[in-house]
Order: structure tokens, then sequence, then C-alpha cells
């Protein structure tokens, strides 16, 4: 079974866009294949990717209609530098697919449903979700094995963490996820140690989130090389290949190659 990684969180921002534009980029450079499915209604990935918006309403919520028979809406992403990596875009579509999850007998496991009868053939499935903790990220947890959660370095972190947390747990049991998604950790996003605000966060989050027994990975730090990059549809280490920020990306990609890894013994 694939790696499928669902990238949440409660707070509007933090940027699980473009972790994970990124993530998938790295991953595909790595040899894997990658499939990028954007749960937004935003449509945050087509922006970030450099794609058009998606033609003859070809995007996610079209995998969610009961009259889908496996024709997934693939656009290949960055394909002059890779061979192995798509994305299924978002688009406005997605809020009528909302209304529609609430009312449909599976709807919190739809998506899950969906790969199960009809599997993408990707090494790593990557959902990036909305910031709203509603039907959408729900049908992304019970399809998901692994979570990664990014926060920006603010007073309030540690508390929204602290609740979405809550929220996974809850939701694992209300959906009787076996085996649960596992928390690969939390990711420090926009991360500025000049601000002596950001350090004394980081250092209390630590701590706590030791005691939570979930992983806290080093930050990635703030730099508007990111807006830069994004805005020509490029992730940083192909914008600003030598930009430090690039390197910031290794831990967490060398905990999901571990993943990969131990998912195909
Ligand atoms: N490390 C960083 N340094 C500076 N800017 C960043 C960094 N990471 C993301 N950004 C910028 O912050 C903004 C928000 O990022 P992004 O869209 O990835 O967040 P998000 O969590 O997906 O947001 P939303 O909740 O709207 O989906 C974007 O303009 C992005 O370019
Ligand atoms: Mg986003």
């Amino acid at each position: 079974m694939p790696i499928r990684l669902a990238i949440l969180s409660n707070a509007g921002g933090s940027g699980k866009t473009t972790i994970a534009a990124h993530l998938a980029y790295l991953i595909g450079s790595s040899g894997y294949s990658v499939a990028l499915i954007d749960l937004d209604p935003q449509g945050s990935v087509s922006l970030f990717s450099g794609l058009p918006r998606p033609q003859n309403h070809r995007s996610l919520a079209t995998v969610l209609q009961d009259d889908f028979v496996g024709d997934w809406p693939t656009v290949d992403l960055w394909q002059d530098h890779l061979e192995n990596v798509v994305a299924i875009q978002g688009e406005m579509g997605l809020v009528k697919s909302i209304n529609e999850l609430v009312l449909h007998e599976r709807g919190a496991y739809l998506l899950a449903d969906r790969l199960t009868d009809f599997p993408l053939p990707h090494d790593l499935i990557i959902f990036d979700c909305p910031a709203t903790l509603g039907p959408l990220p729900l049908i992304a947890l019970s399809a998901s094995t692994h979570l990664l959660i990014p926060i920006q370095v603010e007073p309030k972190s540690a508390d929204g963490a602290g609740k979405l947390l809550e929220w996974f747990y809850h939701s694992f049991r209300r959906l009787r996820l076996k085996p649960e998604p596992r928390i690969l950790g939390i990711l420090p996003n926009q991360y500025d140690r000049r601000l002596a605000i950001h350090r004394n966060i980081l250092e209390q989050l630590t701590p706590q989130l030791e005691q939570l027994n979930i992983h806290g990975f080093p930050p990635i730090r703030f730099s508007s090389e990111f807006k830069n990059a994004s805005a020509l549809g490029l992730p940083l280490h192909l914008y600003r290949p030598r930009h430090p920020a690039c390197q910031e990306f290794n831990p967490i990609v060398a905990s999901l190659r571990q993943a990969l890894t131990e998912a195909s013994k």
C-alpha cells in the first residue's frame, strides 16, 4: 500500500500547500512517484505549481461523484524536470462536494473508498487540506496513513496544535480508523531566528510536544523567496537551488523516505 500523507492544520496560512508542493517535488526527484491531491476549493496547488485552472472540471470533485469509474484527472507537474509527479486539482466544485459528502452514506470514507476501488499507482499520495476542520479534511484523514502538521511560530501555535491533536484523536475513534494514521510530526514554518519571540516559542514547544509524544521537526525559515518561487509555480529547489531553506526540508524528506522503505517491505 502506498504512503498517503495528509497535510493538515487548523490555522490558515501555516504553509500546508507550500510544504505539500515541496514534498511532492522532493520525493518525486528522489525517484518515487507522487500524486498531489488538492482538497482545497481555492485550488492553491494549481497556483503554487504553475497549472492552469482545471480543464472541463477535471478535478477532485469529479472523483467524489457517484459516477466516478476510475478515470483519475491527473495532470503532470514540473514535467520539464520530473516524470513521475502528478496533481489532482482542487476547484470551487469541491464546495458542492462538501454538501453531498454530508448526505452520502459513506461520506467520510469516500476518498478512501475511491483509492481502494480504483488504486492510484503512485508510491506517495499527498493530500493538501483546507484550513477548516470540516468534511474535506475528514475524508483525507480517513484515507491517510500518515499526517503532517505545519504550524506558524506564534504565541497561539502550541494551543492550536493541542486542539488539532484532540480533533485527530476524536476523529480516529469516531471514524474507527484501524490502523490509525501515524502523526509524522509538527513542522514549524516561517521561522525567523532573529526574533526573540520565535526563539522562545520554539524552545517552549519542544518539551510540550515531547510530553504529547509528538515529533517536532526542525523549523523551515521565513523567506520571501518562497512567495517568489510559488509565483512562478516552482518549488524553491528549482527557483533558488542554493537557498539555505532548501536543506531544511531534509529531515522531513528522510522521515518520508523511511516510511516509503518500510511500506515496500
Ligand atoms: N517559509 C516561508 N517563508 C515565507 N513565506 C512562506 C513560507 N511558507 C509559506 N509562505 C507563504 O505564506 C503564504 C501561506 O502559505 P500556504 O498557502 O502554503 O499556506 P496554507 O496553510 O496552505 O494556507 P491556506 O490555509 O490558505 O490553505 C503563501 O503566500 C506562501 O508563499
Ligand atoms: Mg493551502
